[in-house]
């Protein structure tokens, strides 16, 4: 927990911050200047910020919510006016926080960090999406449609009122026959009924590009395993619990990988050394090895 209140997190001095400082991402403060509720789990807040505007497709950031915690939270969409959208899903204490947060009101920034995904534009792509996990690839999307590439987006939820940036998707694939969409949700109320890998695994036969996934992890296991089954390129996008964000405490590590240095964005290569670990445990906040559920 990093509970400071705004001076003291501005002011900590420790390796930490001149880690932040020496890659030039350090600590700042952003004000908020929209809040959208994307579903009734999801809040969309939007900030400006230069640096987080460069960021690329998949890196995140580190989110302090004065007084609480720091969260890491992956950068949505981005536009020519440094403007940062941000998706959050009320999950615990920090989250509901974020929640809360109204027009105006501040939160502590850093970053962004990690790998990114990449090479998306020289192959033909199927985007493989779950739940929230459809934020850090909504600037691929949109670069997908800005140069006219040919993919699919499959992008599931539970239900249709949990299908978040519906809107934002529906512009960008507008009028791109290249971009083809395919929402899901499990009870069927949008798009087909199904989950995201079972469409994947109809979709992917004779498929010779790459795959590009997020979301929840069983989901990510299940589309790695396929992948590996028809020789299908992939990157995921993987998620661990993070304190410092920057590969210094080792909370995020999976199979010896730290989550937030060597990732977020993992490419199959690298899955496949996490396979004992992956789809099966994860650490707790006091850094021991418990079964995902
Ligand atoms: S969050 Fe500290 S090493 Fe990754």
């Amino acid at each position: 927990m990093n509970r400071l209140n705004l001076k003291q997190w501005e002011k900590q001095d420790s390796s930490l911050k001149i880690n932040l400082l020496k890659n030039n991402c350090g600590p700042r403060i952003v004000e908020i200047k929209k809040v959208k509720k994307e579903t009734p789990t999801v809040k969309a807040l939007t900030f400006h910020d230069e640096k987080c505007a460069l960021a690329k497709p998949g890196q995140f950031i580190m989110v302090w919510i004065p007084n609480i915690d720091e969260i890491p939270i992956s950068i949505a969409l981005t536009n020519e006016e440094d403007l940062v959208t941000i998706a959050v899903k009320k999950v615990g204490e920090a989250t509901e926080a974020l929640h809360n947060l109204t027009f105006k009101d501040k939160i502590g920034i850093r970053g962004p960090y990690g790998t990114f995904f990449s090479n998306y534009l020289n192959d033909e792509v199927i985007i493989a999406a779950g739940g929230v996990g459809i934020a850090p690839l909504m600037n691929v999307i949109k670069d997908l449609a800005t140069f006219k590439r040919k993919a699919k987006i499959i992008f599931g939820a539970e239900n249709k009122r949990e299908l978040l940036f519906l809107k934002e998707i529906k512009k960008l694939i507008f009028n791109k026959p290249f971009l083809n969409f395919i929402p899901a949700t499990l009870d069927g109320s949008y798009g087909v009924k199904s989950d995201v890998a079972s469409i994947l695994e109809e979709e992917i036969k004779d498929f010779k590009g790459q795959v590009l996934t997020c979301g929840p992890e069983p989901m990510i296991y299940k589309i790695f395993k396929l992948c590996i089954k028809k020789g299908v390129k992939l990157q995921a996008s993987l998620e661990r619990i993070m304190k410092c964000g920057i590969g210094v405490c080792g909370s995020c590590e999976l199979a010896g990988f730290r989550v937030c240095k060597d990732g977020p964005v993992f490419n199959l290569n690298l899955l496949k050394l996490m396979k004992k670990e992956l789809g099966f445990y994860k650490r707790d906040f006091s850094g021991n090895l418990i079964k995902l559920t």
